[in-house]
């Protein structure tokens, strides 16, 4: 009765009495095209824009403008189910990648000279939830060198792992792994109790699958047989190189749905705060008022070509991520003074750094058909669809309740790395000793016949190669112009030359043996010289999504800086940039869990300056 009678009200009465910040009733959604202030406005409702915001609105009030809706609502059970976000459509990376505008930027990166020329589709979440709403689920954190590079290369000790471990354990909730359902004694997993608190930790959900992959347990094996024994402690206590593990997930176990910064941060802020959310409603550009130094002040918002003013007491946080955040700053400003200045835009803060040290890792695959099950041979055996089904919706388990789910990291062996020319092992030498330089992921994939195909992907986790972002216009709705610089440094290459050969060398153990089929199907055994591996890596590898670091935190001056160590935008008050964009440097591996502690971490700076 009492919802009836609220949805019999007019538009203009469900307008709350409080003018500057009406809300539609019982929701914890704005009313679109009206001007209205909070103490911090964040751009972006993504990974670390949920994050900041929810713990922000504990204590002020704050909105989040986000771009996109609802991803279980826009993109159905694909990036909910865990086993369906593998191999959601639009995550192809051609240029004629199947569209779905609803969840994705649809963004294409300029030719890429190192990698064929080909222009690359570059998936980037457009939801509540951003890419943590389309990522492939790994969770784990960097090593104790990285935070310690971090905090020596901003000069605060703050970042190194044991100061930053508190906000790892803040945002994560771990569910130890469920023998029962993951059925099987040859995937046990080995971890650090330590390095979670669920006393005090979450919103977010990880855990490990509750099903394993045959295929890759056979994979795992072979990785060992060449040096990459189990972790003692997982990937979650400041260690990586030289180890393998069944890795954590963003999975939610209860009912082995995805764990993203919606389902999670937003899901509880909702509940627990007065957070006003702003979906379908793109940032333009941040305003500033000048009084002596400019002020970030509001920013301009457009909801589906309603525009309006969003303004901002004390602060504007920019989370859009690793080419939208570089963008909206240039736009309103801040960046390049040539490129600013080359399409009419008035300098705020001439900052050479945005846009600037892009990172990205570089990923390949060498691939056999081989004689073991696999999560994509069993969804795509439609005789057993209704049992695993079944298996899913009642048990959260079997197939469709996970993903891949075992890594392995290592620095190149000397074996390997002793051919590499001394510029390589210079450039090299600038990671810290525990930094891996490759990371390997087996994976086993529908071979479209009723079998598996075995891929043993190889990624470049130390690039050197760097690229960047641009504008071509003054205006968010062109798109950002972005280039990942991909093998353009000849040390990537060799790097990128010896990793494959490492993973050839896996292929190769008495492990694989056992259930590879016939010989190397890609790229195949007559590609053996340098030149033609080499020339494979660059024709058919691709990204991991992992791009980072264009809005780089550094010290003031430094050629790249564009944040101080609090995320502040140098020259100019009142904004920060808190999401990948902001790292110095893109982590070893997967980013995400880094990115919800980094989220945490300014909240917690910002909150304790109150
Ligand atoms: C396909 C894929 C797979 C990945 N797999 C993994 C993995 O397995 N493990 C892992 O650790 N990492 C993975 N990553 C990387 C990781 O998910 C990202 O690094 C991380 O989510 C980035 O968080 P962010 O807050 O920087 O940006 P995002 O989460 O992308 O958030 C940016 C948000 O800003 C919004 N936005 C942008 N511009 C505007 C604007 N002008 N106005 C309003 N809103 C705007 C966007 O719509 C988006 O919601 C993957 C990424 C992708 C894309
Ligand atoms: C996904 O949604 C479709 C359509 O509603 C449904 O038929 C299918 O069973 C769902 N798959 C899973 C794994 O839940
Ligand atoms: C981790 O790094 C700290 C400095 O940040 C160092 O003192 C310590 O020895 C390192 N621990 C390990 C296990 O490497
Ligand atoms: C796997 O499941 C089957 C059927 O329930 C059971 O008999 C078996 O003991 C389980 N094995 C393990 C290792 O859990
Ligand atoms: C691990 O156990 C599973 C389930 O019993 C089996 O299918 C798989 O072949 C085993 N893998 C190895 C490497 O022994
Ligand atoms: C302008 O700056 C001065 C000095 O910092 C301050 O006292 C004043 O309140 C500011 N005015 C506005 C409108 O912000
Ligand atoms: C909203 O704010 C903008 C910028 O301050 C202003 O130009 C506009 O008139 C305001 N609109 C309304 C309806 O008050
Ligand atoms: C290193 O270079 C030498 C000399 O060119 C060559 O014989 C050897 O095979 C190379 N080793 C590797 C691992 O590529
Ligand atoms: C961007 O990076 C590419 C590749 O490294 C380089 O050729 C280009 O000059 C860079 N552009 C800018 C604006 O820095
Ligand atoms: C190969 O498989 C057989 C049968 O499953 C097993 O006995 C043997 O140990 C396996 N070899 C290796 C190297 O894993
Ligand atoms: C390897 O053989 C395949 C199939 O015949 C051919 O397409 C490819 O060009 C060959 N590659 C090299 C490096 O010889």
């Amino acid at each position: 009765m009492l919802l009836r009678a609220s949805l019999s009200l007019t538009f203009a009465t469900l307008v709350a009495a409080d003018s500057t910040r009406s809300r539609l009733r019982s929701s914890a959604f704005a009313i679109p095209g009206v001007n209205a202030s909070y103490d911090y406005v964040v751009v972006g409702g993504g990974t670390a824009g949920l994050v900041i915001a929810s713990r922000l609105a504990e204590v002020a009030s704050v909105a989040v403008i986000e771009a996109g809706g609802f991803y279980e609502q826009d993109n159905g059970n694909q990036s909910v189910v865990p086993a369906l976000g593998l191999s959601q459509a639009f995550l192809q990376v051609t240029e004629d990648y199947p569209r779905q505008p609803l969840m994705d930027w649809g963004l294409i990166s300029v030719p890429q000279t190192g990698a064929g020329n080909r222009r690359i589709h570059y998936a980037q979440g457009k939801t509540l939830g951003g890419s943590s709403a389309i990522n492939t689920m790994s969770y784990h954190r960097g090593t104790n060198g990285t935070y310690q590079r971090w905090a020596d290369h901003v000069g605060d000790q703050s970042y190194t792992f044991p100061n930053l471990l508190q906000y790892f354990i803040k945002s994560a909730h771990l569910t130890p792994p469920n023998y029962q359902k993951r059925n099987t004694t040859n995937a046990t997993v080995v971890y650090d109790p330590s390095a979670f608190n669920n006393a005090i930790g979450g919103p977010l959900q990880v855990s490990w699958g509750n099903w394993v992959d045959p295929t890759v347990t056979w994979l795992a094996k072979a990785l060992r047989s060449i040096g990459l024994p189990t972790s003692p402690v997982g990937f979650n206590s400041g260690s990586l190189a030289g180890y393998g593990a069944w890795v954590t997930l963003t999975i939610d176990p209860k009912h082995a749905t995805r764990s993203s910064s919606q389902t999670s941060y937003l899901e509880q802020a909702i509940k627990t705060t007065g957070l006003m959310v702003y979906p379908h409603t793109q940032a333009t550009k941040v305003l500033f008022s000048n009084n002596g130094t400019a002020k970030a002040s509001g920013v301009s918002v457009s909801t589906q070509g309603l525009e309006y003013t969003i303004s901002a007491n004390k602060e504007v946080i920019v989370s859009a991520g690793v080419f939208h955040s570089p963008q909206l700053l240039m736009v309103s400003g801040i960046g390049p003074r040539a490129t600013l200045e080359a399409y009419g835009i008035p300098v705020v803060s001439d900052l050479q750094g945005v846009g600037s040290n892009l990172w990205d890792q570089y990923n390949f695959n060498l691939i056999y058909e081989v004689n073991t099950p696999s999560e994509g041979q069993l969804l795509a055996d439609a005789a057993i669809q209704e049992q695993l089904l079944e298996e899913y919706l009642d048990n959260a388990a079997g197939p469709y309740s996970t993903v891949g789910g075992y890594l392995a990291f290592e620095r190149i062996p000397a074996s390997l790395r002793g051919n590499f020319t001394q510029q390589t092992k210079s450039a090299l030498a600038w990671f810290p000793q525990d930094w891996p330089e490759a990371e390997y992921i087996g994976v086993g994939v529908s071979d479209g016949n009723g079998g598996t195909l075995g891929a043993i992907g190889g990624v470049l986790t130390a690039p050197l190669s760097r690229g960047n972002v641009t504008i071509s216009s003054s205006s968010m709705s062109d798109p950002p112009v972005i280039d990942m610089g991909w093998l353009t440094s000849p040390a990537d290459a060799e790097v990128a030359v010896a990793i494959f050969k490492r993973c050839r060398q896996a292929w190769n153990t008495n492990a694989a043996k056992n259930i590879t089929v016939g010989q190397e199907l890609v790229p195949g055994p007559n590609v053996t010289s340098d030149a033609d591996i080499l020339n494979y890596i660059r024709l058919n590898g691709n990204q991991i999504w992992h791009a980072s670091s264009t809005c780089a935190m550094g010290k003031q001056g430094d050629a790249n800086a564009v944040v101080d160590s609090e995320a502040k935008v140098f020259g100019v008050d009142g904004l920060r940039v808190v999401d990948n964009s902001a790292f110095p440097f893109s982590m070893p591996g997967h980013p995400q869990a880094s990115v919800y502690m980094f989220a945490e971490k300014i909240a917690d700076v910002i909150k304790s300056g109150l």
